[in-house]
Parts: C-alpha cells; structure tokens; sequence
C-alpha cells in the first residue's frame, strides 16, 4: 500500500516536472516565433509586399508576456489533470481527449484576443503549439524511460540485454545519418528555408518507433530488431516525404510575370557622398600603409526610363563605383540609396533581383559548361524560386525573344555563339529578374562595332519598352553619345562634370572633358594624324595631385596656381550642367575672342 502511494507520488511528481518544462519550453517557442508560424501558410502573394522598406511600426514588445499568458492556462489544466483525474483514475483515453480539447479551445480564445487573429488563424496557431507540446511531453516521457531502461540494463548484466543496447544505439545513429541525408536530398528543397525542420521532425518519429520498441521489449527488441528497424525506416521516410511536399507547395516562389514596365522619371538610385578607398597592405605584418582613393566623394542620380553614361579613363574608379552600388565592395563613406531607401548592408535577395549587371567580357560571364537555357534559368531559380522545368524552359524563351535570339538556341553551349549573341544571352539572364536598375560595364567593347551598334539598339529600346534605368560605363565617347541621357565624366575618383548628353557634347567645358572630346579620333582619309593627345600619365590614386587632380595635365588658359593647391568647386554651367574647377572657365565664342561664361558658383 505505501509502496503504492509512493509510486503514484513520483509518478504525480515526473508528469509535474514534465509539465513545468514543457511550460517553459511553451514560452520560449511563442516567444521566439510567435506569429512567425502562421507564415508558413500565407504564400508571397506579391513581391512588392517585400520590397517595401517602409519602416515598421515599432509596436511595444509583447512577445514575452502574451508566450506567458497563453501557455498559463495549459499548465493549469495540465497539472489539473495530473494532479486530479489522471493520478487516480489512471491513464485513460477519454480523459486524454477531454484534456486536448480544452487546452485547444482555451488555446484559440486565449491566441485569438492576444494576438488580434481570425478564428482560422488562432486554430492554426494553437494545433502547432499544441502538437509541438504534446509531442515534447512524449519525448520527456520516453526519454525518461529509455534512461530507466538503460540503468536497468547496466545493472542486470545480461548479453543479450548489452546485444539489445548495443544495436539500438547502432539503429538510432543509422537512421539518425540516413534521415538527415534523405531530407537535404534533391536541389528543389535547397530552396526551402527550414529544411532543419524537415529532419528534425521526421527523425523524432524515427526515433521514437525505435526507442518505444525497445524500452517495451529490449529482449523482443534483440531478436526483432530487423523489422522495427524497417518500420522505423519507413516511418521516417514517409514523414520526410510529406514534409518536403508540404514545404515545396509553399515556397515563397514568386510568379514570373511579363516584364514589368516600370513608370519612368521616378527616382531609382541615388549616390550622396560616395567614397570607396582600397586599403593598401604593406610591411611583414600587412597593415594598412595607405589607400587607392578609387572613388573620393560622387554625387549622381538615375530614374527610371533614363540612362546615365559614365565616362573616364581607365582606372577613373568607374567599375568601383559599380561594385559599390552592387555591394562588391564596402564604401568607405557616403550613401546609396535605391528607390529612396539606403540599400541594407546585408543586401537583401529582392534587391540583388532588381539591380543587374552586364560586363563588358561576355565569355567571362557565361559558363561554358553549362546551356543558355540553364544559364538564364539560374536566376530564375535561385532569386525568383522558379522550379519547375517546363516553365522554366517557357521563360527563358521569352526572354529570348526579347533579345532576338530563338528557340533552337536554348540548348547551345556558350562557344556555339557569336560574340553579339553570348552579350544578348548575358542580357537576357540580367532581364530575368524582371529587374529595374541594369549596370552595364562597358557592355560592347569586346565587340565589333557593327555588333556594337545591334546590342546598343536592343538596350535602347528594351529601355523603352520596360523603363529600365541604365547606368552605363564606357570610355567610348561616341558609344555614350548614342545611348545616355545625362552624362558624368570622372576624372581619378571624382566627377569633373555632369550634363546632358548634348550638353556635354556642344558646350563642353571643363578642361579633361574638352581634352576627352578632342583626342577622339575620327576618319578621315585626308587626315591620318591623331589631333590632339592629352598630356602626361594619369597620376596614381595612391598619392593624387593636391588641389585640382588634373593639375598636371591642364592646359586651360583658366589654369591658374591656386589649382595646386584649392580643391575645385561646382560650378553652374546651364540647368543641370556643372563643373567641378578652381576657376570659372574661359571659352572662345563663336567670333573667336574669349569671353568669360556667364556663370554661377555654388
Ligand atoms: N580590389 C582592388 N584593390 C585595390 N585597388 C583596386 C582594386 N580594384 C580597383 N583598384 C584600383 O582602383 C582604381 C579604380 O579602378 P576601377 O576598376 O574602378 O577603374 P575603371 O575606371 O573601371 O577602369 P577601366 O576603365 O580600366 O575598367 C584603379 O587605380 C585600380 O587600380
Ligand atoms: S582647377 Fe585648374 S587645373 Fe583643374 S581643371 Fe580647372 S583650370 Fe584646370
Ligand atoms: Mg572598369
């Protein structure tokens, strides 16, 4: 009779210590993911709804208290039960069923007031949590059981016991290895973001086949052990399978849909302030001894629907300046700020979606192993969660035939394609992201110029048809006369000048940009010299000229001392042309005497 009671006493106490911690663990899982888990269900149904970056209402931080106030209710009814019915009625299944369903509607009253949720939700919210809990309270209980088992066994010294241990274990780490490759197993379910979850749950059921046959019969266990081996197996395999379809039918895919046109004239990308500096590593220790002021200070703006040309020597810091914007490489200061809002350091996969790239070696973007079909679809796949391979092939296409290219191309390897061709695939593979800013880093130099002229068309008029905002770098001045709007030209890190394109083209006025424009060489049968070479190196952007960078080569009749040592200012030229001097500029008129422009210094 005693022995009984104290019987019943510990077993009252294991489902109290239970209960309390699968309390705590009750708090901590609403805590951590609250609402989270009803994301699960709501599919993407926009990608607009991500790229908002509207900052969040910061509302007071409940999390704790409603993970309390919740799970208090189940631990009363929990300890109800154990304390009442269940230790002296004994286990039965009506009182189970009786004690679920009150913990479950007292779970969507309760989630369904704290958390503002429709009563589909809060039911969805609390079968989670619930089943979550219930299945902790059975692996507690089982784990307990299994430690008691195992004591046992140390104690009775039997083989055939030690036999039965020793292959459980060996059974549990084989299903533990089997089902963690199985659920990573497939390129489809490297797109799903909990594949954890998948393994996890699939090997608890796993284990507990296992762990419940053999602390019921560690003898049947010894002689069964091939067949709940097997169910154990199959168990975990059927779990993982369903958990993956279940996870392959809500991945946020987004739909690919025709290519979007954008509204044109609307802010895109903005740079205030930019500077990139290389550290430059010198000494036995590789500290920093200095910096390569590849970009020092640049100001510029893109909206939709409008290119801007970025023109300058090689070694200008042009290519930087891209990197920057695509975050390849950290800006040592200033900002970047796409459709108004600073770009996130982690530089979010919607982002990379809408900011493309185009490089100027076609051969050296495409892989040569791989078909133009699988080319393009790579983004497809990877940024818009498109799996599917007949809908794939049905995109690429399209995307295709945007860029003039045609079905029996899909299943090409890069070397069957023209120079021309391999740029319009590369192009292709930047449209399939449906994006709205294109970098095209000196997209046609590798090409000849008859070609050059086909892929410059295509971009203009794709940017018209879609309103694309081009930042396109080149130090093909007659390329840029084609193809930009506006027109930045940059001279060791920062920008000299800026203006329309036919500004810059009639009225160019700062002295690098007047030198650039002369020393174009032109045909001409009768003229075989080239007319005017602008003079000295570029200087090194390690140690840059004081004052005015292109001092050195300046011949501007402007060129004063002052430029050795002032740093140049913006200096108003027209509406929206500026230039970046220490002096205002002189210029020859049209009767050939020189007179001061009429200008404005900011
Ligand atoms: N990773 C790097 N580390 C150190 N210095 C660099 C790095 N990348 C570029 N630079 C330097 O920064 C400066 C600007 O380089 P950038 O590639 O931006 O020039 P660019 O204008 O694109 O030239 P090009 O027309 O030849 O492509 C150059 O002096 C270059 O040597
Ligand atoms: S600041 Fe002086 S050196 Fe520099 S471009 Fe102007 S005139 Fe020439
Ligand atoms: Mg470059």
């Amino acid at each position: 009779m005693i022995l009984a009671i104290i019987n019943t006493f510990f077993e009252v106490l294991k489902e109290v210590a239970i209960l309390f911690i699968v309390f705590t663990i009750g708090v901590f899982l609403i805590r951590s993911y609250g609402l989270s888990i009803l994301s699960f269900w709501d599919k993407v149904e926009d990608d607009i709804k991500e790229t908002s970056f509207e900052p969040k209402e910061k509302k007071e931080d409940n999390s704790s208290k409603n993970a309390f106030i919740i799970n208090i209710p189940w631990l009363i009814v929990g300890l109800l039960f154990s304390l009442g019915f269940t230790a002296f009625l004994g286990e039965n299944i009506l009182i189970e069923i009786f004690k679920i369903t009150v913990s479950f509607l007292i779970g969507i009253i309760v989630a369904k007031k704290l958390y503002e949720l429709d009563f589909k939700q809060s039911s969805l919210f609390t079968i989670v949590i619930q089943f979550s809990l219930f299945a902790l309270v059975y692996i507690f209980r089982l784990a307990l059981v299994l430690i008691l088992t195992l004591v046992e066994i140390a104690i009775i010294d039997n083989n055939q016991l030690s036999g039965a241990e020793t292959i459980f274990i060996i059974s549990l780490i084989a299903i533990l290895g089997f089902t963690v490759f199985f659920s990573y197993w497939g390129d489809k379910v490297q797109l799903i973001k909990s594949k954890r979850i998948i393994s996890i749950v699939s090997l608890i059921i796993g284990f507990y086949i296992l762990t419940s046959s053999f602390t019921n019969q560690p003898l049947g266990f010894y002689y069964d052990f091939p067949m709940f081996f097997a169910i154990s197996l199959i168990s975990t395999t059927i779990t993982a399978i369903i958990l993956k379809q279940i996870a392959y039918n809500n991945i946020p895919s987004q739909e690919f849909r025709e290519l979007r046109v954008l509204e044109k004239g609307k802010n895109l990308l903005q740079a205030k302030d930019l500077k990139v500096y290389y550290p430059l590593l010198g000494g036995m220790l590789k500290r920093q001894i200095g910096a390569v002021k590849a970009v020092n200070g640049v100001n510029f703006e893109i909206k939709t629907g409008e290119t801007l040309g970025l023109v300058g020597e090689s070694g200008c810091g042009k290519t930087t300046v891209a990197n920057a914007i695509l975050g390849l490489v950290d800006k040592s200061s200033g900002e970047i700020l796409f459709q108004n809002e600073p770009i996130p350091l982690n530089y979010p996969k919607h982002l990379r979606r809408k900011i493309q790239i185009v490089f100027q070696d076609p051969d050296a973007s495409l892989n040569p192993r791989m078909k133009v079909v699988d080319i393009i679809a790579e983004p497809l796949k990877n940024l818009l969660g498109i799996t599917k391979k007949s809908k794939i092939r049905a995109h690429v296409l399209k995307l295709l035939e945007q860029v003039s290219l045609k079905r029996e191309h899909l299943d090409r390897f890069p070397h069957e394609f023209s120079g021309g061709q391999k740029q319009r695939i590369v192009i292709a593979r930047a449209l399939a992201c449906n994006p709205e800013l294109i970098i095209l880093d000196e997209p046609t130099s590798a090409l000849d110029v008859s070609v050059q002229a086909q892929i410059l068309n295509l971009l203009k008029s794709l940017q018209n048809k879609f309103g694309y905002g081009f930042l396109f770098i080149t130090h093909n001045l007659a390329v840029v006369n084609h193809i930009a709007d506006r027109i930045a030209v940059m001279y060791l890190g920062r920008f000299v000048e800026v203006g329309e394109t036919n500004q810059i083209f009639s009225n160019p006025t700062h002295p690098y940009t007047q030198a650039l424009l002369a020393s174009r060489t032109e045909i001409d049968p009768y003229n075989q010299e080239i007319s005017f070479v602008i003079q000295g190196e570029v200087p090194s952007p390690i140690a840059p000229p004081p004052g005015c960078h292109f001092n050195p080569r300046c011949v501007s009749d402007a060129r004063t001392k002052e430029c050795e040592y002032d740093l140049p200012h913006k200096i108003k030229i027209d509406e929206g042309h500026y230039i970046w001097c220490v002096n205002p500029p002189v210029s020859k008129n049209k009767e050939g005497t020189e007179v001061k422009e009429n200008i404005a210094i900011e």
